[in-house]
Order: structure tokens, then C-alpha cells, then sequence
């Protein structure tokens, strides 16, 4: 296993690009999930700097915190509740540019300006969501949503 992620562009699109065989080289001989959701979040911050990434995993009526790059944040979120809980209620990904005018947002983190949750399904049920914040406002556009739900989809293949 290689120990260390290698990027040459800063070129957005560029780095999604680079940065997907090198996860599926270091998450694919790897069979733990849990392991691998740790790593899939440390190679996101070193990619792009995000303020926070982290998978919540559906428990029950729940979303519980997994593993995560970033400050302490909640544990628990309910059904429907915050940006994870309605992009696991209407099971497609939130895009949201400002936190403050969504309605329901959890605050973890003051910091937080913008957001971007991308559910993860298995067998057809949404098996947990995957949440970026920034502490920019906008900082996530149609191209991070697209790329970050290629990237969720191959990892469901993973679980
Ligand atoms: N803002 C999220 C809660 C999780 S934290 O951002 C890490 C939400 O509204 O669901």
C-alpha cells in the first residue's frame, strides 16, 4: 500500500480524476468498512481541504456518526432531520450553498457555511449518506455533487 496520495493538479475536475484510482488501489485490496470509510475521508481532506467529511450510517430510525475528518460533531441525527436526514428521507443528494437558508439544518460547527450529502444505497435501501462542509459559502458546485456521487456509488460496491 502506497502511504501517501499524489496530486499534480489543482484543477478540480483533475483531482477527482487523480484521486480515484488511487482510493480504489488503497480501498479496494482492503476489506474492512470501516477502515475504509477512514481512509476514504483522509484522502477527500487531503485532496480538496474540506472543513469537515464524514459518513453517518442508517441505524434503525438514525443516523449515526462513523468515521470522519474534522471536529467533533453530532452523533445522533433522526429520520429526516438536518441536511443528512432529508438527503436519506427524499434518498438523493443535498447541494446546499448556504446552511443558514435551509431549513432544519443541524449546526455541529458554527463554521459551516456550505454543505453537500450524498446518500450511499445498498440493496436499493440508503445504507448511510456521506456529508461535506465548508466553511465557504458555495463552496460545492454541480461538478463536486456528480463526482462525489460517482465516488459513493463505486464505494457502495465496497460494503
Ligand atoms: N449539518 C448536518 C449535521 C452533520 S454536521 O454538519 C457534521 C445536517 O444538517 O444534517
Amino acid at each position: 500500500m502506497a502511504d501517501q496520495l499524489f496530486f499534480k493538479s489543482q484543477d478540480k475536475l483533475s483531482r477527482y480524476a487523480e484521486l480515484r484510482p488511487q482510493l480504489e488501489a488503497l480501498i479496494g485490496s482492503e476489506t474492512d468498512v470501516v477502515a475504509n470509510m477512514a481512509n476514504l475521508c483522509a484522502a477527500l481532506k487531503e485532496a480538496f481541504r474540506w472543513f469537515w467529511i464524514g459518513f453517518y450510517i442508517v441505524r434503525g430510525q438514525e443516523l449515526i456518526l462513523g468515521p470522519f475528518q474534522g471536529p467533533i460533531a453530532c452523533t445522533r441525527i433522526q429520520f429526516a432531520k438536518g441536511v443528512c436526514g432529508t438527503a436519506w428521507a427524499e434518498q438523493k443528494s443535498q447541494l446546499v450553498p448556504d446552511v443558514e437558508a435551509f431549513a432544519g439544518h443541524i449546526a455541529c460547527s458554527s463554521l459551516s457555511k456550505s454543505e453537500l450529502v450524498v446518500p450511499i444505497f445498498k440493496d436499493e435501501q440508503v445504507w448511510g449518506v456521506l456529508d461535506i462542509d465548508s466553511t465557504k459559502i458555495a463552496d460545492f458546485d454541480h461538478t463536486d455533487q456528480i463526482e462525489i456521487e460517482k465516488l459513493m456509488t463505486w464505494f457502495a460496491t465496497c460494503l
